[in-house]
């Protein structure tokens, strides 16, 4: 069985029947989540049947867990923490969250660009920064790069969330990281000037901003477009079927991609167990179940996608190591500061 519990709840609740209670330890690993999708429940399901270890999953976001865990103190039963970004996953380490850890096998599947160099963390499914654009105003010769955004032929045309979101900032930091911090802050400059509104309203938003002809393109991430594709809705549907998805830098480095993660956390109970349920996300059947629930790109090679993923080919990414992205945080920060991008 899988305890389920939600931040606000007090820890005795949270764990309760676990042997965490009554201190002791038993074959069991506590989850400490940012991600809340329904395949997780399979997930965790399947890593009992396999390896008969129950999981205890405390839900909560990314800060909050990080709080939590740190007011916890070594008395933390937490083991794993689970969450997205690699900017969030660079603050934990960066509070000491994370142990490193050695792991022949998650060193064997995951792809180097997909592991913190000591072991503190491991990208398990990963997601595109994709650019989107209204077919009838956008001729796509004109539109293929992230730097295209910030072109003055788009002046007034481009839809993009505020500066505050992680995803903006990973995105800033990996233009940082393959031009330095003056071609970055002369593109976050030229991209505020291109803008068709002040940025509002998440993801989904941009894309609808093309949708509704308010902008021309739109940036977001490339799981919020196939949630309206397959949404119940047929509002949704046609805003998604209105608009064309690109993946930016295919001539080039690639596209910016971002991992969803988790890491052993510091004085881990239950270590050997959360070593083994890292490994166990590095396997096949957990790899599908991990990206499918928010429509993520497994990282491991020969993974099954989703359909909507698997029509569109392969693409290329951009290998920067993702610890990078966290690294340049907040200069990112700094420079949307500069420029004005609210
Ligand atoms: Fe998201």
């Amino acid at each position: 069985m899988i305890k389920h519990a939600r931040l606000a709840l007090p820890l005795a609740v949270a764990m309760a029947g676990s042997a965490l209670a009554s201190g002791v330890a038993a074959d069991e690993v506590n989850l400490y989540s940012a991600r809340h999708y329904d395949s997780d429940e399979a997930l965790y399901q399947a890593f009992t049947e396999e390896t008969g270890i129950e999981v205890n999953v405390l839900e909560g976001d990314s800060d909050q867990l990080i709080e939590r865990i740190q007011r916890e103190g070594v008395a933390s039963p937490a083991d794993v923490m689970i969450t997205v970004d690699a900017g969030r996953l660079w603050r934990a380490e960066q509070e000491g969250i994370f142990q490193g850890i050695e792991s022949e096998m998650l060193a064997e599947r995951l792809p180097e660009s997909m592991r913190h160099p000591e072991g503190k963390w491991f990208g398990f499914s990963q997601r595109a920064r994709a650019i989107f654009y209204n077919p009838e105003t956008i001729d796509p010769s004109q539109l293929s790069s992230y730097e295209d955004l910030a072109d003055p032929a788009f002046e007034g045309q481009v839809c993009i969330r505020s500066s505050n979101n992680i995803y903006n900032q990973s995105l800033l930091a990996s233009l940082i990281a393959h031009h330095g911090e003056e071609e970055a802050e002369a593109w976050a400059q030229g991209v505020v000037d291109n803008m068709a509104r002040d940025p509002e309203g998440g993801d989904t938003d941009q894309i609808r901003g093309v949708a509704s002809g308010e902008c021309d393109i739109a940036v977001a991430n490339h799981y919020y477009y196939v949630r309206l594709l397959k949404s119940d809705d047929a509002a949704d549907r046609e805003v998604a079927e209105s608009v064309e998805i690109l993946f930016p830098n295919q001539d080039g480095r690639g596209t910016h991609v971002n991992v969803g993660g988790a890491g052993v956390v510091e004085g881990a109970p239950n270590e050997e167990n959360a070593i083994r349920f890292l490994e166990f996300l590095a396997s096949d059947q957990a790899q599908e179940l991990f990206a499918a629930g928010n429509y993520e790109f497994p990282v491991v090679e020969g993974v099954a996608k989703d359909e909507v993923l698997e029509s569109w080919g392969d693409f290329k990414k951009d290998e920067l190591n993702v610890s990078e992205l966290g690294e340049n945080n907040p200069e990112a920060v700094r420079i949307f500061d500069r420029v004005g991008w609210r």
